[in-house]
Order: C-alpha cells, then sequence, then structure tokens
C-alpha cells in the first residue's frame, strides 16, 4: 500500500546548547504551541519513561489546512530520537542524532523518512519543498529556547527553588537530562480524556 518516496536529512547541524539541552527541548511537550507557529494542538495519550504517544494538529508550510498527526515517540538511545507519526495517510519516520561536542556546543542530524500510498505519490514534489520549509523554521524558532536554557544552567539553575548565590564559578555545566519529562500540572498536553503516565 505504502511506498517509499521521501527521504531527506539535514547533517550535522551546529546548535549552541548541550546535548543534554537540546535533548530537553525535543522532549519538552509545553513549547509547541508557544512557540511554533506550526502547531495548532497538541495532547499526550501516554507518557512512558522514554516513549510518548502524542495527538498533535500541525500546519505545514503552503497547506491553508492543519494536518491530525497521531506520534509514537521514542528515545532510542542516549542521543537518537525516532518519531513514527501517521499523517491521515502520510506514515512518516523522523530520526534525531545529537553529537555532543563540548557542554556549551551539539550537532544534530534529523532525517525525514515518509511514505505514500501509491494514488498520492502526486504530492511528492510539494514534500521536497515543505519538509525542509518546515525543518528551517522550526530550527529557527527552537533556537532562542535552547540558548536561553543553556544560558540560565550556565548561571546556576537547578531547580524552580530559588537561583544560587553568584560566585562567579556556579554554573551549572554538567547538567543531563533526565527521562521522563512529566508536563507541569494543568499543562494543556494533558487535556485528552485518554491521558495516562507510566508513573
Ligand atoms: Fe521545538
Amino acid at each position: 500500500m505504502f511506498k517509499s518516496k521521501i527521504d531527506i536529512k539535514f547533517s550535522d547541524r551546529e546548535v549552541p546548547c548541550s546535548a543534554d539541552v537540546l535533548l530537553w527541548n525535543y522532549w519538552d511537550g509545553e513549547h509547541l504551541l508557544p512557540v511554533h507557529g506550526g502547531y495548532k494542538s497538541a495532547q499526550l495519550l501516554y507518557q512512558g519513561e522514554t516513549f510518548s504517544l502524542c495527538l498533535f494538529k500541525a500546519k505545514p508550510p503552503y497547506l491553508p489546512f492543519s494536518i491530525p498527526t497521531l506520534a509514537f515517540v521514542i528515545q532510542h538511545r542516549q542521543y537518537k530520537q525516532l518519531t513514527y507519526a501517521l499523517q491521515i495517510f502520510l506514515l512518516s519516520k523522523t530520526t534525531i542524532d545529537i553529537r555532543p561536542i563540548n557542554n556549551q556546543l551539539c550537532a544534530v542530524s534529523v532525517r525525514y523518512q515518509m511514505m505514500l500510498p501509491n494514488i498520492f505519490t502526486c504530492i511528492s514534489p510539494l514534500l521536497l519543498n515543505l519538509v525542509p520549509k518546515w525543518f528551517e523554521t522550526v530550527f529557527e524558532e527552537d533556537l532562542p529556547l535552547r540558548i536561553r536554557r543553556q544560558r540560565v544552567l550556565n548561571a546556576g539553575f537547578i531547580d524552580y527553588k530559588g537561583m544560587p548565590h553568584w560566585n562567579g564559578n556556579s554554573g551549572n555545566y554538567n547538567y543531563k537530562f533526565k527521562h521522563p519529562l512529566i508536563p507541569s500540572k494543568g499543562s494543556a498536553l494533558l487535556d485528552h480524556q485518554y491521558y495516562e503516565s507510566y508513573g
């Protein structure tokens, strides 16, 4: 039924934050609506320790409508995330590989693979234009968030109980992202009546 048509990779793009800050950003579902113009709704159906099942509505570039998406997101390895998603009739796999460089810098590679039913292969040219535009847009939208997160860690942020007294050398330079990232109470991400968490 499905035929592989699209395979686009963005390789080794440097990001001015640590690999774990980038991981935090990828798992932080609460930023999707306020930060990304392309997301119209986002809800969790299930939150596992290193995976989640999500329901989105996303409006891709060039299209005048939002597309419902069911997505399964997995932390496959320490710095490798996989997302399998079904967008109406389009089956996709997104692979995110993060390469740590130092505690202020990493690089990310993102690969988008998409399969279409044979009768819809005519939209492949549209997807070949749309996917790079989507990638560049979300990358730019995420950048300030990633930089800001790295800055507060450098200033010593540990938790929300107050910042430590700055003594010139109290940066939290060894931040490690911990799974799972449960959304805060009252978050719209938790609104779905099917929502369950493993914990
Ligand atoms: Fe983002």
